[in-house]
């Protein structure tokens, strides 16, 4: 088996690259609960892929049988409820994780230099997954399927002169109709998984290039010569690392240490997973909406139309904006301004453990404006929340204006030199 390895390494470097991104990774001592999640968002993509494609054997993307293929998945197919509801729930759990997951990045200033296009990598994932999902809602050709794609499709038409053309190019026809139905189900799963897979590589690679950032936020740090010579051995440590980076006394080999907290968390994750799958898949309305039950109907539409819940805070903001030009640019500037928080960060401290008050409350503010955002675009329109989710959209963009401000002249608590536990 050795010599067979050993023939298979001088070819392809399967073990070299096994020990830098896996085996041997030097991760820092103290990544904590936060640190799960990049690994249960890992998983999740697994199971989409593979219930995707399971899915994809009985589904017919056809504005007549789509809904009826879902409902003989869901009948008739052997086990097609379970890999149904695998997919259903693995959206929003997608979701779930990937917020906590942004959250985590967030508080320990993991988009700060020398983690700048990791981020980006990151929200690029993001968008790529919202377009994912939203297709995905289209194909089961439900009421909400309809006029979800009917509202969100017809925004485009608010951009000024090629508006209209634009959205009758989206639909592929005057109207969402089967036409649309078939691209959408086509980028459903084929074009955006891969964009998603190649950005979750170069994800990792941006990632293991810099090295992760830990709860303190400082670097990981290596005194030089502390380290006997079989303790090298003992750790495996590659040369790589040892050459290129200082960091062997702060950081322990991802195998086993780092994979077993995630294989804690991993079951724990499944816990969850299955209780919601087995016994409450629809989640109250809310992994999958009510109106969705019922075919898509042209001529008539549902009394409140809502998007999926993680879409709801961006729902929101649309909303608050009386303008339709002016709600889509801003809803869309929502998630633009994400993408620079490296640069508009101008702080040298990266973990809020470490900065000053205001930026804790900053945080905590924006995360329970984003929550609240989300409850007003999730629920039927009244007086009182168009003003509240006006409010709640200055708040959110108040975040980045002040993070800004203060970020330049912040006045911080003593950073450790080294990572503490
Ligand atoms: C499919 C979605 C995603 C997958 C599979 C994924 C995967 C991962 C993995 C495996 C890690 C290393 C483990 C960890 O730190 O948790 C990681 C780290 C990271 N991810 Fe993601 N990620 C995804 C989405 C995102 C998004 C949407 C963002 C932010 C916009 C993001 C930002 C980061 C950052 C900043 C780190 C470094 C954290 C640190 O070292 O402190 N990721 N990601």
């Amino acid at each position: 088996m050795n010599a067979f390895m050993s023939w298979i390494e001088q070819r392809i470097p399967v073990m070299r690259v096994a020990n830098m991104h896996a085996i041997q990774y030097p991760a820092p001592k103290n990544m904590n609960f936060w640190y799960i999640f990049g690994f249960l968002a890992t998983i999740v993509l697994v199971n989409q892929i593979l219930t995707g494609i399971w899915l994809t054997m009985s589904y017919e993307p056809s504005a007549e049988r789509a809904f009826a293929s879902v409902e003989y998945i869901m009948r008739e197919v052997n086990y097609g409820w379970l890999i149904r509801y695998m997919h259903s729930t693995g959206a929003s759990a997608f979701f779930i994780v990937v917020y906590l997951h942004m959250f985590r990045g967030m508080m320990y200033g993991s988009y700060q230099k020398p983690r700048e296009l990791l981020w980006v990598f990151g929200m690029l994932i993001y968008l790529a997954l919202m377009a994912e999902a939203f297709m995905g809602y289209v194909l089961p050709w439900g009421q909400m399927s309809y006029w979800g794609a009917q509202v969100i499709v017809s925004l485009f038409s608010a951009i000024p002169v090629i508006g209209p053309d634009l959205v009758e190019w989206i639909q592929g026809d005057y109207v969402i109709s089967g036409a649309t139905l078939n691209r959408f189900f086509a980028l459903h799963v084929i074009a955006l998984p891969l964009v998603i897979v190649i950005l979750v590589f170069l994800h990792i690679i941006a990632l293991h290039e810099v090295g992760s950032n830990n709860p303190d936020g400082v670097n990981v740090k290596h005194k030089k010569g502390s380290l006997a010579e079989e303790d090298k051995t003992v750790y495996k440590i590659h040369e790589y690392y040892t050459d290129k980076y200082d960091i062997i006394d702060d950081v322990v080999p991802f195998f086993p240490h780092i994979v077993l907290k995630d294989l804690v968390a991993f079951s724990v994750f499944l816990f969850g997973f299955c209780y919601i799958m087995f016994f409450m898949p629809e989640m109250g309305g809310y992994f999958l909406e009510h109106p969705n039950f019922e075919v898509a109907n042209p001529y008539k539409t549902p009394a409140h139309i809502f998007p999926v819940w993680y879409f709801t805070p961006y729902y929101a903001i649309l909303k608050a904006v009386p303008d339709k030009l002016f709600g889509v640019l801003t809803m869309f500037s929502a998630i633009a301004v994400l993408f620079a928080l490296p640069w508009i960060d101008r702080g040298k401290v990266r973990s809020w453990r470490y900065r000053c008050g205001l930026h804790k409350v900053n945080l905590l503010v924006f995360t329970a404006v984003f929550v609240f955002l989300g409850y007003l675009g999730g629920t039927p329109q009244e007086n009182w929340k168009i003003i509240a989710s006006q409010i709640a959209t200055i708040m959110y963009f108040g975040f980045f204006v002040l993070l800004w401000i203060y970020s330049g002249k912040e006045k911080t608590k003593p950073v450790p030199a080294r990572i503490t536990l």
